[in-house]
C-alpha cells in the first residue's frame, strides 16, 4: 500500500473491530443494553450480583442459579495474606494503582491462572469481581492505620463494600445506592478499557493480565477519573449562583467541563438520569443538596452544548454522590472498576472465543536511511 493510500484513523473513532452479543450503546438515542436489556430495566429490577451472571453468562439467572452464583460470589471475597502484606507495603499509592497491582499479585495464587477455556476463565471473573471490592477497602483502612475488615459472605458484594470501609453494617438505603452504581458500570462497549483487555487477550495472555491492563486504562481522567473531577470542579464552585460563571471561564479559557462527552453519546448518557435521581434524594437525606443544585445548574449552563451532542455522561452525578457517602475521593475511580469487572471479563471471553490477534499500524513519518555515526564519534 502507497503512503497516499494509507487513511489514518486517529482514536479509532468509528472503527468496528468485531462484532459483541454483551453489551449495545444507542448513542443517538441515548440508550443502552447489557445482553439485549435495557438498562433502565436492570438498574431498576437487578442487583449487581444478578447483572453479573447475566454479563457473564448472557441470560438472567433464576432464583436458583443467583442463589448459587451468590454463595460463589461472597465465599470469593476473601484475598490471601501475602497480597494484603502487598498492599500494606504499598499502602502510600494511589487506590487504582493498589488495585492493579492487587489483581495482578492475585494471579499467583489462583489455581487457574494459565486455563484459558471458558468456565475457567468465567470462575475467574466471577473471584476477581468478588476480590476487587476486598482490595479497595482493605487498603482503604491499611492507609489510615486500621485493620481491614472481613467481608461477610451473607453481605451483598454493595453492602459489603460499605461494611469492609466504614466497619459498621450499612443503611440499606445507601448500599441500594452503591448497587445500583456497579450496575450502571457494569459493562459499555469497547471503552478504552474494555479494549486495553481485549488486546491483552488477543495475545492470549490470561484473565488476570486482561483485567490488570483494563484497571490501568480506567485510571485516566478521560474515563474513569471524571467523577472525582466533576467533584472538585463542584467544590470549586461552591454555590450554585457561581455555576454559570464557572462553565463560561472554563470553556472560553479552552477548558473541560468534566463529566459531559462521551464518544458515542450523542444523547443524554442514561445512566446518568438514574444518578441524577438518587443524588437529589440523598442530599436532602443529608441535608446537603447543594450538590445536586450545583450540577444541575451546571447541566443548564451547559445546555447550548448539547446542540453539539454533548451532554452529561454517568460520571456527572455519581461523584457527588460517593462524596456525600464519605467515600474518600480517591477511591471513586475504584468504584467504577470494582463495577466494571464483569463486563471485562465478559469482554475477554468473547475475545477468546472467536480470537484474532488486535494489531493495527502506525503510518512513519520519520526520517529514513539516517547516517550512523559510532558512539565515540558523536
Ligand atoms: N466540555 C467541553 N467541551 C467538550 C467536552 C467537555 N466535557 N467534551 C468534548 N468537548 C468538545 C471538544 O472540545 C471538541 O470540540 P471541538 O470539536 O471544537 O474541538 C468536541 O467536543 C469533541 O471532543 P473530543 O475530545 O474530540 O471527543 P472524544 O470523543 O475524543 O472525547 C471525552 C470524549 C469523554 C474524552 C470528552 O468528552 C471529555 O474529555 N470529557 C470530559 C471527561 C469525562 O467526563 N470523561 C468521562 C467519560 S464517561
Amino acid at each position: 500500500m502507497s503512503d497516499d493510500e494509507i487513511k489514518l484513523h486517529r482514536g479509532l473513532r468509528e472503527v468496528y473491530i468485531d462484532r459483541t452479543t454483551s453489551s449495545f450503546i444507542d448513542g443517538k438515542e441515548g440508550k443502552l443494553y447489557y445482553r439485549g436489556y435495557n438498562i433502565d430495566d436492570l438498574a431498576v429490577n437487578c442487583g449487581f450480583e444478578e447483572v453479573i451472571y447475566l454479563i457473564m453468562n448472557g441470560e438472567l439467572p433464576t432464583v436458583q442459579e443467583l442463589e448459587q452464583f451468590n454463595s460463589e460470589l461472597h465465599s470469593s471475597m476473601f484475598i490471601p495474606d501475602p497480597v494484603i502484606d502487598i498492599i500494606r507495603s504499598i499502602k502510600h499509592a494511589h487506590p487504582m494503582d493498589v488495585l492493579r497491582t492487587a489483581i495482578s499479585a492475585l494471579s499467583a495464587f489462583d489455581e487457574d491462572v494459565d486455563d484459558n477455556s471458558l468456565e475457567a476463565t468465567l470462575r475467574k471473573g466471577t473471584r476477581l469481581t468478588a476480590q476487587a471490592p476486598t482490595i479497595v477497602t482493605y487498603h482503604a483502612r491499611i492507609r489510615e492505620g486500621k485493620d481491614p475488615i472481613p467481608p461477610d459472605p451473607s453481605l451483598s458484594l454493595a453492602a459489603n463494600f460499605l461494611y469492609m470501609l466504614f466497619g459498621e453494617k450499612p443503611d440499606p438505603r445507601d448500599v441500594a445506592l452503591i448497587d445500583k452504581d456497579f450496575v450502571l458500570h457494569a459493562e459499555h462497549g469497547l471503552n478504552a478499557s474494555s479494549f486495553g483487555a481485549r488486546v491483552a487477550a488477543s495475545t492470549q495472555a490470561d484473565l488476570h493480565c486482561a483485567i490488570t491492563t483494563g484497571v490501568a486504562v480506567l485510571k485516566g481522567p478521560s474515563h474513569g477519573g471524571a467523577a472525582e473531577s466533576v467533584m472538585s470542579m463542584s467544590q470549586d464552585i461552591g454555590s450554585e449562583d457561581n455555576a454559570e460563571n464557572y462553565v463560561k471561564e472554563t470553556l472560553s479559557s479552552g477548558g473541560r467541563i468534566m463529566g459531559f462527552g462521551h464518544r458515542v453519546y450523542r444523547a443524554v448518557d442514561p445512566r446518568s438520569l438514574h444518578l441524577q435521581d438518587d443524588l437529589k434524594e440523598l442530599g436532602e437525606r443529608k441535608g446537603e443538596p447543594k450538590w445536586y443544585s450545583i450540577l444541575q445548574r451546571v447541566v443548564e449552563a451547559m445546555k447550548p452544548y448539547s446542540r453539539r451532542g454533548i451532554h452529561q455522561n454517568v460520571d456527572f452525578f455519581s461523584g457527588a454522590m460517593y462524596f456525600l457517602l464519605n467515600i474518600p475521593e480517591d477511591l471513586f475511580i475504584s468504584i467504577f472498576a470494582v463495577g466494571r469487572v464483569p463486563g471485562w471479563t465478559a469482554q475477554v471471553v468473547e475475545q477468546f472465543e472467536n480470537n484474532i490477534l488486535l494489531r493495527p499500524r502506525l503510518k512513519y513519518v520519520g526520517e529514513l536511511d539516517r547516517k550512523f555515526v559510532k558512539i565515540n564519534d558523536r
